[in-house]
């Protein structure tokens, strides 16, 4: 096989070694930003007078025809060429002959890797962010139909006090926004253009990079050639930033697992999204939430291979820097996939109101609103609390809830309870008085809504 740089060497290159060092099977899929990327540097070339216009109009052509024979699958990807760039370029050669040569001219395929991972971080940060807002909306929806729905809140996973489910919900609706938040901020960092770097020391051609960055929809244009080759810091704050993303949907999915738990029952999957047991004839198992879980792992695990490729890297542009794709393109696919499931699965799943209720019931979650009672009514809080302590010690030795207490049982701990502690103690109350900023209330979490609703506005 004749590389490209047959020129230099005396033998062809082995066999293992093409294998080896070839991506085209990982990096073909950017060959729409590749094409398009070699587009405006062509359009460029030709304006700047670097090549003549009519074989600059000819490349751009050429490079047309490449790329809607690729979308209609009339071209197919040559899985023994090195990498996309390499394919393309030799593709365009194949169709305009000597024209097709002139297209690499002041450039590299190290200006030119790096920005085809720009455009194609832009367009996938674009497509996570949509997956999100869909699950924003989803909990959003949720939320306004269970605005009601006390249950009890946790922590140490022990029964603490009264919240609604809306407001469980929206907890992770603040999550996915900041996701979305965070995909901003990583877009910011790769909207920049690092081609016209060339091989990492610029070019004695007299480039435009600021019409190319125009062209290509780029804010602003790299200004150092050795970091613009060798950066890839937005390929990891996008894998770090997709990594969080996964850490919520994972902690999203450990509760739908717990809820849809015998022990809990909070929650009935619908059928298409829940798998059965090849024994168990009884068994609804909630898998998707399982395997969203687990696939946390390799997403971190990409995260961690991204950071240690770079480590210790000299400069400017290193082979190592080849293994920044597979792995990031593994974080996107995992990551858009499984926000999309969960979003399916909560917007189709039955919320089972009575029995978060009913678990509220138990578990003494409004012991917190008794000795608030008795500091409403003077008491110092730590005493208060102390009572309290006291009261629900006698309820555990009498199988009985705190509302289940005569006030004759209240009033042997203190004086300043009276009959109104029933009513300060009923749940729904419970909730109803949190009403400090981004409680459970209902007028808060109605706020906490127009929230969602009002970023999902922005965000469109
Ligand atoms: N396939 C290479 C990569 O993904 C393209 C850049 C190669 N540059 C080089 N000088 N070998 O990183």
């Amino acid at each position: 096989m004749e590389t490209m740089w047959a020129g230099r060497f005396e033998k062809p290159i082995s066999e293992l070694t093409n294998d080896f060092n070839a991506s085209i099977l990982i990096d073909g899929r950017m060959f729409e930003e590749d094409i398009r990327g070699s587009m405006a540097h062509a359009a460029m070339l030709g304006a700047q007078g670097i090549i003549a216009k009519e074989e600059a109009d000819k490349l751009i052509g050429g490079l047309e025809g490449i790329l809607s024979d690729m979308k209609s699958g009339a071209l197919q990807i040559d899985e023994s060429a090195e990498d996309i760039h390499m394919f393309v370029e030799a593709e365009l050669t194949k169709r305009l002959g000597e024209t097709g040569k002139r297209l690499h001219t002041a450039r590299s395929r190290n200006d030119q890797v790096a920005l085809d991972n720009r455009l194609y971080v832009k367009k996938e940060i674009a497509a996570v962010k949509d997956k999100l807002q869909t699950l924003l909306s989803v909990l959003k929806e949720m939320a306004k139909d269970n605005v009601e729905t006390v249950m009890p809140g946790y922590t140490h996973l022990q029964r603490a006090q009264p919240v609604t489910f809306a407001h469980h919900l929206l907890a992770y609706a603040a999550m996915f926004m900041r996701d979305c938040d965070r995909l901003d901020d990583v877009y910011k960092r790769a909207d920049v253009l690092p081609l016209g770097s060339c091989a990492l020391a610029g070019t004695t051609h007299p480039i435009d990079r600021f019409a190319v960055a125009e062209s290509l929809g780029f804010s602003e244009v790299c200004f150092n050639s050795m970091d613009g080759v060798s950066d890839r810091d937005f390929m990891l704050e996008f894998a770090a930033a997709l990594s969080i993303a996964m850490m919520h949907l994972s902690r999203l999915s450990e509760e739908v697992v717990l809820w849809c738990s015998w022990e809990f029952k909070f929650l009935e999957l619908d059928d298409a999204f829940a798998t059965g047991s090849s024994i168990m004839p009884q068994k609804k198992n909630p898998d998707i939430s399982e395997l969203v879980r687990g696939k946390t792992g390799r997403v971190y695990g990409n995260l961690v291979a991204l950071l240690t490729m770079m480590k210790g890297l000299p400069l400017a542009y290193n082979k190592d820097m080849q293994e920044d794709k597979e792995n990031l393109f593994d974080s996107v696919d995992t990551v858009k996939t499984c926000l999309a499931i969960t979003a399916e699965m909560l917007r189709t799943a039955t919320v089972l109101k009575d029995n978060m209720l009913a678990a509220g019931k138990k578990g003494f979650i409004n012991a917190t609103d008794v000795a608030d009672y008795l500091v409403k009514k003077g008491e110092a809080f730590r005493s208060a609390y102390k009572i309290t302590g006291q009261l629900v010690a006698e309820a555990i030795a009498k199988n009985a809830t705190l509302e289940e207490l005569p006030l004759k049982e209240y009033q042997k701990y203190s004086p300043l309870f009276k009959e109104d502690i029933y009513g300060a103690i009923d749940l729904k109350n419970c909730v109803e008085k949190r009403t400090s900023f981004g409680g459970p209330a209902k007028d808060s979490v109605l706020a906490q809504i127009e929230r969602v609703e009002e970023f999902l506005k922005g965000k469109k």
